[in-house]
């Protein structure tokens, strides 16, 4: 029998109310009752990174923690990086201008990833932001690009 509660976030700054099964992932939760869908469903067992969001400004890979289990956190996703004048954040527009996503997919979760790597506020040099992206993957880009991007923000040489 599934057990319906209600699950209360704050979702890139809007509080949203919904009811969540007892064994709805978060991702779910965002993208088929909430409406949330940048981030992605790639392989739904915690190894790709393409939900990856912040809670509470830790990455999480939504897909494997329950709506319930973060209920009354504060939830990140890409499309709360922007101002609310639609102007790109700093990495948002460094992956832009640096050509970091082919298809895209992936993009989401690692705008996310990257974001909790630059809040560090420390300088990243490129061998630690490419192992701090172990859990999320590419199958596009070589990674090359995104790498350049977010080391031009984190302060990591470009090479
Ligand atoms: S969809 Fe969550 S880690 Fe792959
Ligand atoms: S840009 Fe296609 S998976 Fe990364």
């Amino acid at each position: 029998m599934t057990q319906d509660i209600t699950v209360t976030l704050t979702v890139n700054g809007r509080t949203v109310t919904r009811a969540a099964g007892a064994h709805l992932s978060l991702l779910r939760w965002l993208r088929d009752v909430a409406d949330v869908t940048d981030p992605k469903y790639g392989c739904g067992e915690g190894v790709c990174g393409a939900c990856t969001v912040l809670v509470d400004g830790e990455p999480v890979s939504s897909c494997i923690v329950l709506a319930a289990q973060v209920d009354a956190a504060e939830v990140t996703t890409v499309a709360g990086l922007a101002g609310a004048d639609g102007v790109l954040d700093g990495l948002q527009q460094a992956f832009l201008e640096h050509g970091a996503a082919q298809c895209g997919f992936c993009t989401p979760g690692m705008l996310m990833a990257a974001t909790e790597l630059v809040s560090r506020g420390v300088r990243l040099d490129r061998d630690t932001i490419r192992g701090e992206l172990h859990g999320n993957l590419c199958r596009c880009t070589g990674y090359q690009a995104i790498v350049d991007a977010i080391a031009s923000v984190a302060g990591g040489e470009r090479g």
